[in-house]
């Protein structure tokens, strides 16, 4: 399967959907959330929650139009969800996590969520997003240490790994101090908790 060649961008606003062969990626649905946390539970272990950008995650709805799967036949195969936060006074969205299964790696999948995930983000007037993640993945979409370099997280992080992509010019440009939650509270989840 190589999805980039094949893969097709739908619309440029919401919704938008990649689809290539048996591969589509749209909006996650209430049905998919066991599959993506096999999934996250797969790629990254039980110590994904303890990572600093669970923080800036837990509780929280993701941003609305931003929380994608990818499926192969109707299983889900890759998953991308973007989270409201506050990053040194400008508003931008955390990006994570990003998973593709073992079995549909190096396709080209991880790719197209990134690239599906961060055009319907521009396309809703979003103006910068940030991640904690390999550099030398991210940087082929834009990412750079130099637009965080001025940002801090609420936790411990490897600060080589903490990026950011402005997707409007200049606008992490006055963008300094700590990142923050601002995302909707997820009121089942509190419940769930409570
Ligand atoms: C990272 C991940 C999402 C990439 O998905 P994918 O569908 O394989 O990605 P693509 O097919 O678009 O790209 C594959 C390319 O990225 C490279 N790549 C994958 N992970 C990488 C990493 N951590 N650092 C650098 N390069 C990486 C692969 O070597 C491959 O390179 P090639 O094209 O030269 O062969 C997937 O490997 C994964 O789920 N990993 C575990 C979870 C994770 O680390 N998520 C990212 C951190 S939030």
């Amino acid at each position: 399967m190589t999805l980039s060649a094949a893969a097709r961008i739908s619309a440029p606003v919401y919704p938008l959907v990649v689809e290539a062969a048996s591969m589509r990626i749209g909006d996650e649905q209430r049905c998919d959330v066991a599959a993506r946390e096999a999934l996250l539970d797969d790629a990254f272990g039980a110590s994904r929650f303890e990572k600093t950008c669970e923080l800036l995650r837990v509780a929280r709805l993701p941003a609305r139009h931003l929380a994608l799967v990818a499926k192969d036949k109707g299983a889900v195969v890759g998953t991308l969800r973007f989270w409201h936060v506050n990053a040194g006074g400008v508003d931008a969205l955390l990006l994570g996590p990003l998973a593709v299964a073992h079995s549909h790696r190096s396709c080209g999948l991880g790719g197209a969520l990134m690239r599906t995930g961060l055009a319907r983000a521009a396309a809703l007037g979003h103006k910068a997003v940030i991640l904690v993640g390999d550099e030398a993945y991210y940087t082929r979409f834009g990412f750079s240490r130099a637009n965080a370099a001025r940002l801090d997280l609420p936790g411990w992080y490897e600060p080589s790994r903490f990026l950011a992509l402005e997707l409007a010019s200049a606008s992490l440009a006055r963008a300094q101090g700590m990142v923050v939650a601002t995302g909707r509270l997820d009121e089942a989840a509190l419940s769930r908790a409570a």
